[in-house]
């Protein structure tokens, strides 16, 4: 389906569905963009073929899926991790001990910084970067500490025909270098002598949906190639906040031991840190991606 929202603005086109019921879990919609909550899964047991078919394919159609009351211990939520494929890990940021694929999320009183604040794709400076990443929070502030997340499929089929014809084959360099050295010293994590960088296509088709989303973020993304810096510069602005318009986001209110699990190939996030002093913690379960095409 397709709405013209506004005076000329952006179309959006909901997610495609195959529209079969689903048999073993719940799913209910946050948007018609973007986001759906799933009941009737336990992700502490070992989830049967049936009901990790349902997860994956709520994730295609749904881009990111949450999951309430979810106890889980770093164990349970590593394996659920690695059904979905090998677990990166963080070039930076501090892991749990004795655990180096699940990163630590945590802002308290002490913080100069909290993770995720602006928008991004994870770790999209990494040559191969994550396809998906799984956030577990156990502690939540008494309010706020909302994650948005934004359909970059959507902010796609947005642009004018013009547009697309202009990124179609434009690459884009992501670097890791200004988001993370000295990011995490006052955690104790010393500098690596360099941070992640690569090349990857403005506009990426999913390996499982087969459609495209722009694959551009505020976080990583430094100059687009094959033009002037000038007009790098203005053309990502102008990306920048097309794909930030809230008709493509959805906002999810955390609870403790609530789950979200997004699609980095095409969605991105941003993290709000509006709860100081109080304390937002939790891992993430990051899992790895593929060469972007
Ligand atoms: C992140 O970017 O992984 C952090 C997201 C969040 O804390 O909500």
């Amino acid at each position: 389906m397709n709405q013209l929202r506004g005076n000329g603005g952006p179309r959006i086109r909901h997610v495609v569905e195959n529209g079969a019921p689903y048999e073993t879990i719940t799913v209910d919609k946050l948007t018609p963009v973007i986001g759906a909550e799933i009941g009737g899964v336990d992700l502490a047991q070992p989830l049967g073929n049936a009901t990790f078919s349902e997860i994956q394919r709520a994730l295609a159609e749904n881009l990111v899926i949450f999951f309430r009351d979810q106890v889980l211990t770093p164990e349970q939520h590593l394996d659920f991790g690695r059904r979905f494929g090998a677990l990166h890990i963080h070039p930076a940021a501090p892991h749990a001990p004795g655990h180096p694929e699940l990163m630590v999320i945590r802002a308290d009183e002490n913080s100069p910084r909290a993770n995720g604040e602006g928008w991004h794709s994870d770790v999209s400076c990494d040559a191969m970067p994550p396809m998906g990443s799984i956030l577990h929070i156990q502690t939540c502030p008494p309010m706020g500490g909302d994650t948005l997340f934004a359909n970059m499929y959507a902010a796609y089929d947005a642009l004018s025909d013009r547009m697309k014809a202009y990124l179609d084959g434009m690459r884009a360099v992501h670097d890791g270098e200004e988001v993370y050295r000295g990011t995490y010293a006052n955690l104790g994590v010393t500098d690596k002598p360099s941070y992640p960088k690569s090349e990857h296509p403005v506009v990426r088709t999913h390996p499982v949906t087969g459609k495209k989303a722009l694959f551009i973020n505020r976080g990583f993304t430094r100059r687009l190639l094959g033009v002037p810096a000038d007009e790098s510069a203005g053309v990502m602005r102008y990306l920048f906040e097309h794909m930030e318009n809230p008709l493509f986001q959805c906002r999810f209110r955390w609870t403790e031991n609530a789950v979200a699990f997004w699609d980095n190939r095409c969605a991105q996030h941003r993290a709000m840190w509006d709860y100081w002093p109080h304390t937002r913690a939790g891992h993430r379960v990051t899992v790895l991606g593929d060469v972007p095409v």
